[in-house]
C-alpha cells in the first residue's frame, strides 16, 4: 500500500474543507437515499465526523495494531446507527452501506483531486477503505455476540439545578456496563443527534445512570429546557480510555481537577474508589461563583461519609470547592488548579483532568510547569473520531479536545 501517496492526496483533498463535506454527504444521499435517516435532520449542523474520521484513518493504515484495535471499536459502536425503510421498520448498518459510503468517499476525493485522481491512486484509495471496512464489519460481527446495538433508557428524574444545568436520572433497558471515567454516545430520537455524556455514578445495581448536562449546543440545550419524566433516550456503546485507567496505578495518591459538568466522570471514579481498597484521593472542583457549585452537597456528604470516624489524617477522601470570586464564600478561593497547587506538590500523583477545553489545556499546562510528569496527568475528549486516541500534551498548542455535548 502506497501510503505516502496516500497520505499527499489527503492533504490535498482536505484544502476543500466544508465543500467537500457537503458534495460527500450529496453523493451518499444520492447513491443511497435510504441513508438519509441515519443522519442528523438538520445537516447545517453536521460536523464532518465520518469523512475526517476516514481520512485520518486511511492515511493512517500502516499502524496495523493500533488500526485494528481501533476499527474492530468504531465498527462495534457503529451498530447504533440505524436506517428506517418507508414503512418505519429498522435496517441494520450491512456490508452494502459500507460499499455505498465508499463509492461516495471516491466521488468526493474524485471531484476535488483533479488531474491528480489517478487510476493508480484510485486504486489506491479503493483497496485502503475496502480494508478499513472489513475490519469494521468484522468489530460489528463480534459485539453481536454479546450486546445490542444500542440501550433504549427512560428519564426517571429530571433535577434543572442551574438555570442552564440539569441533573438526569435514566434506566436503560438492560445493564449498561461502563467504567467510570468513561462515557456513552446519548441520542435525542426527535433530533436523531448523537452527542456523547459521562456518567456521573459508578455502575449501580439497579443500572440506573446519572447525567449532568450544561446547556451549549442544541442538543445540551434542549435536553436542559425540554426533558421530561418519561422520555426516551437512546445510549451507544461506552469509549473511553484514558480517564477511566485511574486505577492503572493504584500505589500512587490520585488528584482529580473538575470545572464545571466536567465533574461527572470524575464523580464516577471518586464513588468506585470508594467501594475498593483505600486511596488517598483529593477531588478540586472549581467554578467562577458558588453557584456554579451545582454538585457541592452531594459531594459534601460523599466526603463526609467517607471520612466517618477517621481522623483528617486518614481520610481518604479530600473535596475542595473553589470558586474565583464570591461575596462571603468562606472556601477557598482561585482556580481548581491553582487551588490544587497550593495543597501540596503532585509529582507523586495522577493526576485526571476533566473540564473545558480552555479549562483543560490552562491546567495542564500548570501542572507540567509546577513539575507533575506529562504522563502522569490523564484526560480525555469523549469523542473517538480522533486518531490515535489524544491523551494529556504538554505541548498547548494541540487542540485537546474538538467535540463534547453541543
Ligand atoms: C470505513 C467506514 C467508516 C468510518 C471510518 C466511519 C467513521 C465514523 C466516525 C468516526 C463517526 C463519528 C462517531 C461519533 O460521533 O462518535 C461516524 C459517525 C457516523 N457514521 Fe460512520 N464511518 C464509516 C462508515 C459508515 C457507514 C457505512 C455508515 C452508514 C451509511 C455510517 C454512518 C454514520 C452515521 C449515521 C454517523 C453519525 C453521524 C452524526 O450523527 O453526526 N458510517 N462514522
Amino acid at each position: 500500500m502506497d501510503v505516502t501517496a496516500l497520505r499527499r492526496s489527503w492533504r490535498q483533498f482536505t484544502v476543500a474543507g466544508p465543500r467537500a463535506v457537503k458534495y460527500f454527504y450529496a453523493s451518499l444521499f444520492v447513491i443511497a437515499p435510504e441513508t438519509r435517516t441515519m443522519f442528523p435532520t438538520n445537516m447545517r449542523y453536521q460536523e464532518d465526523k465520518l469523512l475526517a474520521a476516514l481520512g485520518h484513518i486511511l492515511t493512517h493504515v500502516d499502524d496495523a495494531e493500533e488500526l485494528t484495535a481501533f476499527t474492530h471499536r468504531l465498527g462495534a459502536d457503529h451498530r447504533r446507527f440505524q436506517a428506517r425503510d418507508a414503512d418505519g421498520n429498522v435496517i441494520h448498518l450491512a456490508e452494502h452501506h459500507y460499499i455505498w459510503v465508499g463509492q461516495a468517499l471516491l466521488a468526493t476525493l474524485e471531484h476535488f483531486l483533479g488531474t491528480a485522481w489517478t487510476p493508480a491512486l484510485k486504486a489506491e484509495w479503493a483497496a485502503a477503505y475496502e480494508a478499513v471496512a472489513k475490519l469494521m464489519l468484522a468489530g460489528a460481527a463480534e459485539s453481536e455476540r454479546s450486546l445490542p446495538p444500542y440501550w433504549e433508557a427512560q428519564v426517571l428524574d429530571v433535577d434543572r439545578r442551574l438555570v442552564d444545568l440539569v441533573v438526569l436520572t435514566v434506566r436503560p433497558n438492560y445493564l449498561c456496563a461502563y467504567r467510570p471515567g468513561q462515557s456513552l454516545p446519548v441520542q435525542l430520537p426527535d433530533l436523531r443527534m448523537w452527542r456523547y455524556l459521562s456518567p456521573a455514578n459508578a455502575p449501580r445495581p439497579d443500572g440506573t445512570i446519572e447525567f449532568h448536562v450544561r446547556a451549549t449546543g442544541r442538543f445540551s440545550t434542549h435536553l436542559v429546557r425540554r426533558t421530561g419524566v418519561g422520555d426516551r433516550l437512546l445510549l451507544g456503546h461506552p469509549v473511553g480510555t484514558t480517564l477511566s485507567s485511574y486505577d492503572r496505578a493504584p500505589h500512587r495518591p490520585l488528584l482529580l481537577v473538575a470545572g464545571g459538568s466536567g465533574l461527572a466522570p470524575l464523580r464516577a471514579v471518586v464513588e468506585s474508589l470508594r467501594q475498593g481498597p483505600a486511596r488517598s484521593v483529593t477531588l478540586v472542583v472549581g467554578g467562577k461563583t458558588p453557584s456554579d457549585l451545582y454538585d457541592h452537597q452531594a459531594l459534601a456528604m460523599l466526603a463526609s461519609t467517607a471520612s466517618a470516624g477517621q481522623s483528617a489524617g486518614e481520610r481518604w477522601l479530600r473535596y475542595v470547592p473553589t470558586v474565583e470570586a464570591g461575596w462571603g464564600w468562606e472556601g477557598a478561593v482561585g482556580t481548581a488548579v491553582d487551588v490544587a497547587l497550593r495543597l501540596r506538590s503532585w509529582e507523586d500523583s495522577d493526576v485526571l483532568v476533566c473540564g473545558s477545553p480552555a479549562m483543560i489545556r490552562d491546567t495542564i499546562r500548570t501542572l507540567v510547569d509546577a513539575g507533575v510528569p506529562p504522563d502522569q496527568i490523564l484526560t480525555e475528549t469523549f469523542d473517538h473520531t480522533s486518531y490515535p486516541p489524544i491523551v494529556a500534551s504538554p505541548d498547548t498548542s494541540r487542540p485537546l479536545s474538538r467535540l463534547g455535548a453541543r
